[in-house]
């Protein structure tokens, strides 16, 4: 862990995680089990070759039973039993489930829901995280931890808490939200004019007047909800960063990480969390049983890269099953492995799962695990294994380049969390339209054309990516809509989709034609903003189309480049394009359709000259990602698709073993990874289409 890389997506640096191997296990819970499972684990981690388990994540009751009692015996015990058997660790700090001893005696610290029921202990996640009895015990507790198990040699890191985002709105909140916000406005007529508290009588007179959003008559005040969103992730984050501390002081010098999550959580606002850990980690599960989980997947991969700025760790999957609404479908042993490589194609160094063994009971009894009820001699571990001795001959890939990014991506995302929390206050033009897919079906577009894409911080330098999408960032600060100028003018070509650019980021909107934020830049502007019924679709030149959202839109400043072909807007600008010093910027004021997005992002993405990664391989249902090691370049191909594939290329297959330069077919749900040298390139066409 020595060199140092430059961030692509944020704007800071970090020394890359860069393990001796490719990390493969997972959560491991043996508390619930006896001694003699202890030793079967051990020896079914060997034969699958897990190197890496995540201990104590929900220990906090057995490692201190009674307040300021501890009990480090039983981990101990374990501990000895994985470094026999040469396997590392993270550790995690137990403090997203207190006992219920905590409980009971502060009371005061369990988390009160928006209407003022204050929660019992019974589950998890129960803590109020402003409380400071909650955040002495943790800080208690993380220091016992990095006393006893710090300087382990077996030690990868330190997993702090388990995805943060329990949200608090009890007294303790409501004192350190104030505190916040006088911070951030020094004086209430700030405060007062920020939030349009002229509005229903709202005017705040003194700070204990301010409360969190608790549940009231009608609308909140959307800015007092955002910012209160904005107040949550930063006071989780002062908790985990006193955690931090408390470890750094006990000596350990261990990577710490706390694990964010997928898809639906959204209680961080992430490149701020992602400054303050050694190295980011993510936990991601599967949205959907069907085909656009690899969509999904990869989106998640490019969050946590870019977030990271560098390599980062896949802290949980699901070994076996993919939860979607009230059912759990079955995850294909090869949709295991190929989801598995996938993380590590777009950056992870690990392919971590939760958890070891399928749970003796409680609540997630019917969670997904490595090893299965029917034990290690099943038909359901063979895949383990199978996995495990694959990752081993991939290993040389956690090899992290000094000379640039991972992967080396030329289109740009912009993503904030402010933009997710934005769409989320109420009554705006279509509620129905959310930051989550709005971004994803940007991503989605870009992963269908085979197009690698990071995820890019408001205000970060910009200047390697050709196409700068800007989805959905509903609300922005005039930095940032500069920002996006001078990337423009600087020779970018920047996309803005709609709804960007309309408030400012105290949802606040400028009076003027729509996007108050940006009309300047986009040289148009709009009077009027119509939402479409569901299922109503309008027709665009070019044979594109849109749904939910359109604008009457006048462009001043721009070149109207595709126009209503149908509907209320007939004959008016859909998209427009405008000069802006030796760059250019592009506005779609419909929100397009899925097809129509593809097709015209993936335009976009020629003209500025960011290509596919392997030249037709998406259209043969074939992932293909460049991961770009110390020396040589790994293109990692996951074959999604139906019929057989054959690759040729100038390199080993590091799964098979066989030589690409005489081509290999790859059967369908295959994977292979072909090293290559530098810039060096792999071929893929339908297998039948090749002559032998
Ligand atoms: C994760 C969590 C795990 C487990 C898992 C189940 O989000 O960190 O503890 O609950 O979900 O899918």
């Amino acid at each position: 862990m020595t060199a140092r890389i430059d961030d692509p997506g944020g704007s800071m640096s970090r020394t890359p995680f860069a393990p001796d191997a490719l990390l493969f296990g997972g959560d491991y819970n043996p508390e619930q089990w006896p001694r003699e499972t202890w030793r079967e684990d051990i020896a079914l981690m060997r034969r699958a070759k897990v190197n890496t388990v995540t201990l104590g994540v929900f220990s906090w009751a057995l490692l201190e039973p009674r307040e300021g009692e501890f009990d480090t015996a039983w981990l101990d015990e374990i501990v000895a039993l994985l470094d026999e058997a040469g396997i590392g660790f993270f550790l995690a700090t137990p403090t997203a489930s207190p006992p219920p001893w905590f409980a009971l005696a502060h009371p005061d610290a369990m988390p009160v829901d928006p209407s003022g029921t204050r929660l019992s202990h019974g589950s998890r996640d129960t803590y109020a995280i402003s409380a400071p009895a909650y955040r002495a015990a943790s800080r208690r507790i993380a220091r016992v931890l990095g006393e006893r198990y710090g300087a382990h040699p077996r030690l990868r890191g330190w997993h702090i808490h388990n995805e943060y985002g329990t949200l608090d709105f009890g007294p303790h909140a409501a004192r350190a939200f104030r505190a916040w916000l006088r911070t951030r406005y020094a004086n209430l007529d700030a405060l007062n004019d920020a939030w349009c508290t002229a509005f229903w009588s709202q005017r705040y007179g003194a700070w204990d007047e301010i409360l969190p959003p608790r549940a009231t008559q009608y609308l909140h005040n959307p800015a007092q909800a955002l910012d209160f969103r904005r107040f949550s992730s930063d006071e989780m984050l002062a908790a985990f960063e006193e955690q931090k501390q408390e470890i750094a002081r006990t000596g350990s010098t261990a990577p710490v990480t706390t694990n964010l999550m997928l898809p639906a959580w959204n209680h961080l606002e992430q490149w701020s969390w992602a400054e303050a850990q050694d190295v980011v980690s993510l936990d991601h599960y599967l949205d959907t049983e069907g085909p656009d989980g690899e969509a999904h997947t990869a989106y998640g991969c490019d969050l946590a890269r870019s977030w990271s700025g560098g390599p980062w760790v896949l802290m949980e999957q699901n070994a076996r099953g993919i939860r979607v609404g009230d059912r759990t479908f079955a995850k294909a042993p090869d949709r295991m492995i190929r989801n598995s490589l996938g993380y590590i194609a777009r950056g992870s160094q690990s392919s971590l799962f939760f958890q070891w063994r399928a749970g003796a009971g409680g609540s997630e009894q019917w969670h997904g695990a490595l090893v299965p009820r029917a034990g290690g001699d099943s038909a359901g571990f063979a895949p383990v294994v199978q996995l495990g001795e694959m990752l081993e001959r991939l290993s040389e890939v956690v090899s992290v380049p000094d000379d640039g990014p991972i992967v080396d991506a030329r289109v740009g995302i912009v993503w904030h969390a402010d933009g997710w929390w934005a769409l989320e206050t109420p009554h705006l033009p279509n509620d129905a339209i959310t930051y989550s897919e709005e971004v994803r079906a940007t991503h989605r577009s870009m992963w269908r054309a085979g197009i690698a894409t990071d995820f890019v911080r408001p205000g970060s330098d910009a200047s390697r990516y050709r196409l700068l999408l800007v989805p959905a960032l509903y609300a922005m600060s005039t930095e940032t809509a500069e920002w996006l100028g001078a990337y423009a003018r600087g020779g970018g070509r920047l996309v803005v989709t709609c709804p960007s650019g309309l408030a400012d980021e105290h949802l606040r909107i400028p009076d003027g034609p729509h996007p108050g934020l940006l009309r300047d830049l986009i040289g148009a502007g709009s009077d009027e903003i119509l939402s479409l019924a569901r299922g109503e679709k309008v027709t665009i030149d070019g044979g594109l189309a849109g749904e939910g959202w359109i604008e009457r839109v006048e462009a001043t400043d721009a070149r109207v480049v595709a126009r209503y072909v149908d509907g209320r807007l007939a004959g008016g600008a859909a998209i427009t394009e405008a000069a802006r010093g030796s760059g250019s910027v592009v506005a779609v004021t419909a929100r397009l359709t899925q097809d129509a997005r593809d097709a015209f992002l993936a335009g976009e993405a020629r003209r500025a000259g960011a290509g596919p990664t392997v030249v037709g391989a998406s259209a043969l249902g074939v992932e293909a990602v460049r991961r770009r090691g110390a020396r040589s370049d790994y293109l990692f191909l996951l074959h999604h698709g139906a019929a057989p594939v054959r690759v040729a290329g100038d390199g080993p297959d590091l799964v098979s073993g066989r030589d690409a330069a005489g081509g290999i077919d790859l059967a369908a749900g295959a994977v292979a990874v072909v090293r290559v040298p530098r810039g060096g390139d792999v071929a893929v066409a339908a297998a039948d289409e090749v002559a032998t």
